[in-house]
């Protein structure tokens, strides 16, 4: 018999929540297998609800020790428990003290939900429904409480007691070996946001003063030794802090704010308040194992979590459909001070790049959802690139759509008017409404409607009048479950470019709403005409990436070329170049597959060597341009009947054309970029040696005599993690001379580096190859290899099945078979980082018939399993679909 789906949750049932909890006061007496909860709840009925109505609180793997009401333990016949609630029959007043002692074991907690120990160190994580598996509650977002924390444990174990908010005492427990900490909280907050930490850590301290000059002491606590690595985000955290204010107005509001820095969790990292607690790759840094990448997730990470303060924590979700209210903005606020540390263009880039590999083919696939989920069977899948990434674009959307004063005075009406609540996105537009006195309905639709939108373009310029016409369409393809769409509000910033490479300016222009750059579509077509316009101009639309849709428009390979060399908005030439290597790419991969040879066309290949040598490139965007789009972008483009070998074989054919024609200037870019001296994490040096190493990429496949030492010394040679991990990639992908040397010195050197060593099984399992299947599962059972460690499972499987799609997609089935067997074997212990994986055949039906038949057929064998969890559940029913 297969599990049972959860029952779906559904955004049109919400109801408020019949009683309160104003103050909860928590002891919780720490042991590893038997952690005693006392949890003391303020309840209260709410106005409208009859006496007598039940209070029903959730709870998980809970035991319940003792119930007490208003002091009084609470009759047999009082109450009913069953797992998963506690029903308290009929509370006798309109408010009463609910005392409930529960016992849990932290060390059996492999869910790494609640209360669980990593290392020895006992931490929390409750987002999203964690918190019942601490104590019974009513765990849901729109419940706001006040909490003050006892956390007692012994003291050689657990030196360190942290809990939210401040802390108001400390001391030891007389006549044990036990001590305890009191920590206050009063800010009223939803049970998502509780956290507690006891363990024997290192802190490294430091202060910040804010605008109005309150004193914030600082600490990252770490496992001793770390101590050592942590000044990258405590400094990333103090920028944070300061960003905030001088941004969007935005102040700390305790007196102290900790980071704890973990090995085993789900997610990246968590936003409690106060107490942020980290998965350690966003925490710990030194040149030796982080990459500039790493330096770079760290202070996005970090600022993250800290900006959710306010977009979070302060004004928290009414419920968890209104999830993309704290994570789309957190995201967007998160994009923006990456944006003002580093360089726009570049993080531009790189988060369209990031949003087209995983949000687009969600959006096209099975798992597709609007951005605000109308409906769900387990919470945890949700937190997923649509909400997250497509979420930000909406928001940044509006920011276009509004101007930029426009929206912070919407901002600022809504963190004045709804600080210390739980909201929704209806609230959250009512309030640019409100200030800029706009209606916009029809803009709520990117929250509502699932699918990208396709904006198809046709353009034709008449001589003898000056007048250049577009016609402009848009549709969403269709989505699972939703059956009709309506036109959307699409901003789209342009340019008509004259053949000189400056944007001309016509004289008017109708059929459409147009404000300074942008074009604002509203309907489903728009017949534009523009006057003035003296010469034929070449279209750049979609500048800086304006709007999440695709562009269907046919382009001349001149246009394109001209584009790529002359385009003024960085994004755009960027685009153009990816667009013409794409082009390209289709074509030889259809070439590949009708079993020709094929060769890339010069053209294309000479834009590459054109990028190359231009000189007034900043050399990360150039490391960007020189970045040929991915297999899983190339799949996507092609849409349907997908062969990865022949996607794989068209891209090394590009790449092995670009090396053998431009090998001189490679190998002297591989040189010349390479910053000498101290290394240093800044965007500047760190997009140098993104250019070098992008060089020395090409280099490898170029022919020339020199290429195989010249890239084995680079990876021997490196000084940092970042060149040596781009040296071992080429060597290990490119199956070069010393392949099997380079992993063997890389162990040695850092096999006492977890986060190295995640970067070593990750290299491995995305290598090309038939080789690699034995590969991973001889590496199951290497010494380093840890199932149950989140981080290390995903260095392994996650980039196997994500990251390497010739094998994962195997003509045999094997890979597939892999990545379903060990789905069922994690599901068991962790449904999260299963139910993660297993995402990972979101686009099976995009494959080659005998390719989509073994997955289907692998799904089914997984669906067919009794005891899949909630989560896994969910997934593979929705895949399936
Ligand atoms: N609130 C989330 C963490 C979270 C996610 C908890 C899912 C429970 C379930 C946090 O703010 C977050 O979004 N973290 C991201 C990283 C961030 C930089 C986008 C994560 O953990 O991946
Ligand atoms: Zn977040």
């Amino acid at each position: 018999m297969r599990s049972e789906t959860a029952p779906a949750i559904r955004l049109e049932d919400y109801q408020p929540p019949v009683y309160r909890i104003e103050k909860v006061h928590l002891t919780v007496k720490l042991d590893p297998a038997e952690t005693e909860v006392v949890a003391t709840l303020s309840v209260a009925r709410q106005a409208d609800v009859q006496a007598g109505t039940p209070l029903v609180l959730d709870g998980d793997e809970l035991s319940l020790r003792e119930l007490k009401l208003n002091g009084e333990v609470l009759p047999d016949d009082g109450y009913t428990v069953s797992p998963g609630k506690l029903e308290i029959h009929a509370p006798p007043s309109k408010s009463f003290d609910l005392k409930i002692t529960t016992q849990i074991n932290p060390e059996a907690n492999t869910k790494l939900m609640g209360l669980y120990r990593s290392s020895g160190t006992y931490c929390t994580q409750c987002e999203a429904e964690g918190f019942r598996r601490i104590t019974y509650f009513l765990d849901r977002p729109d419940v706001l409480a006040i909490y003050t924390t006892r956390v007692e444990a012994p003291k050689t174990d657990c030196p360190v007691l942290l809990a939210n908010g401040n802390l108001m005492e400390k001391g030891d427990i007389d006549g044990t070996d036990r001590h305890y900490a009191l920590w206050h909280d009063p800010h009223p907050k939803p049970a998502y946001l509780f956290a507690l930490v006891a363990g024997n850590l290192a802190q490294v301290p430091n202060r910040f003063t804010t605008a109005s000059d309150k004193k914030v002491d600082l600490n990252i606590y770490v496992e001793h030794g770390n101590e050592g690595l942590c000044s990258w985000a405590m400094d990333s955290l103090k920028r944070s802090m300061k960003w905030d204010e001088d941004v969007f107005g935005r102040e700390y509001d305790l007196d102290v704010f900790n980071i704890v820095a973990v090995s085993d969790f789900n997610m990246g990292a968590m936003e409690n308040k106060g107490l942020n607690i980290f998965n350690d790759k966003y925490v710990l840094a030194d040149p030796e194992t982080a990459t500039d990448q790493d330096y770079a997730n760290i202070e996005a990470v970090i600022a993250h979590e800290y900006f959710h303060n306010w977009t979070g924590n302060r004004i928290t979700c009414r419920d968890w459909f209104q999830l993309c209210l704290k994570e789309g903005l957190t995201v967007f606020r998160d994009q923006e001070f990456t944006s003002d540390m580093r360089s726009r263009p570049v993080k531009r880039i790189t988060d369209v790049r990031l949003l087209k590999t995983h949000q687009f083919p969600e959006d096209a696939g099975p798992l597709a959802h609007p951005v605000r989920p109308r409906v769900y069977h387990e919470i945890n899948n949700f937190y997923t690139a649509t909400v997250y990434e497509k979420g930000a674009e909406v928001v940044r959307m509006l920011k276009t759509v509004l101007g930029d004063e426009g929206f912070h005075r919407g901002l600022d009406l809504y963190f004045d008017r709804h600080d210390g609540e739980a909201t929704t996105i209806e609230a959250f537009l009512t309030c640019f409404e409100d200030t800029n006195g706009t209606d916009l309905s029809q803009f709520a639709l990117w929250y509502e409607q699932a699918g990208t939108p396709v904006v198809s373009v046709a353009s034709a310029y008449d001589a003898d009048r000056q007048t250049y016409s577009l016609s402009l369409s848009q549709e969403i393809p269709p989505v699972p479950g939703q059956r009709s769409s309506k036109p959307a509000v699409i901003p789209l910033r342009f340019g008509l470019l004259g053949p000189d490479g400056k944007d001309m300016h016509a004289t008017s222009a109708s059929g459409i709403n147009i404000s300074g750059d942008v074009l604002l579509m509203e309907k489903s077509r728009h017949e534009i005409t523009f006057s003035g316009v003296s010469s034929q101009p070449v279209l750049s639309l979609l500048r800086a990436f304006s709007a999440p849709v695709r562009i269907d428009q046919k382009f001349a390979t001149a246009d394109l070329q001209f584009l790529a060399a002359r385009d003024n908005d960085p994004f755009n030439r960027w685009q153009a170049v990816q667009s013409l290597a794409m082009q390209e790419l289709v074509r030889l991969t259809g070439t590949i597959r009708h079993g020709e040879l094929g060769a890339p066309a010069d053209g294309v290949v000479s834009v590459f060597g054109a990028v190359l040598n231009d000189q007034n490139l900043d050399p990360a965007l150039k490391a960007l341009a020189l970045t040929l789009p991915s297999e899983a972008d190339i799949a996507q483009e092609i849409g349907k009947n997908v062969d990865p070998d022949a996607i794989l074989a068209a891209r090394k054919q590009l790449r092995q054309a670009i090396a053998r024609q431009f090998h001189g200037a490679l190998r002297a870019a591989a040189l010349e970029f390479a910053p000498r001296g101290d290394y240093s994490p800044d965007a500047e040096t760190a997009g140098k040696r993104a250019l070098s190493n992008r060089a020395a990429y090409y280099y490898a496949v170029s022919n020339t005599e020199d290429a195989a030492q010249f890239t084995w010394d680079r990876f021997s040679s490196a000084d940092n993690m970042t060149d040596r991990l781009a040296g071992l990639m080429l060597l290990v992908h490119d199956h070069m001379p010393g392949e099997t040397a380079a992993l063997d010195l890389y162990l040695s050197r850092h096999e006492k580096t977890s986060l190295a060593m995640d970067k070593w099984f990750m290299v491995q399992a995305t290598a090309p190859g038939d080789g690699t299947l034995a590969t991973i599962k001889s590496l199951f059972s290497h010494p380093l290899y840890d199932a149950t460690n989140p981080n290390r499972v995903r260095a392994l499987l996650q980039s196997f099945a994500t990251g390497n799609a010739t094998q994962f997609a195997r003509p045999d089935g094997a890979g597939f078979e892999l990545v379903a067997e060990s789905v069922l074997e994690i599901d068991k212990r962790n449904p999260q980082v299963a139910s993660r994986l297993l995402t990972s055949f979101r686009s099976w039906r995009a494959l080659d018939a005998n390719r989509c038949a073994l997955a289907e057929s692998t799904l089914m064998k997984i669906s067919s399993c009794e005891d899949l969890s909630r989560d896994s559940r969910d997934i593979i029913d929705r895949t399936l679909q």
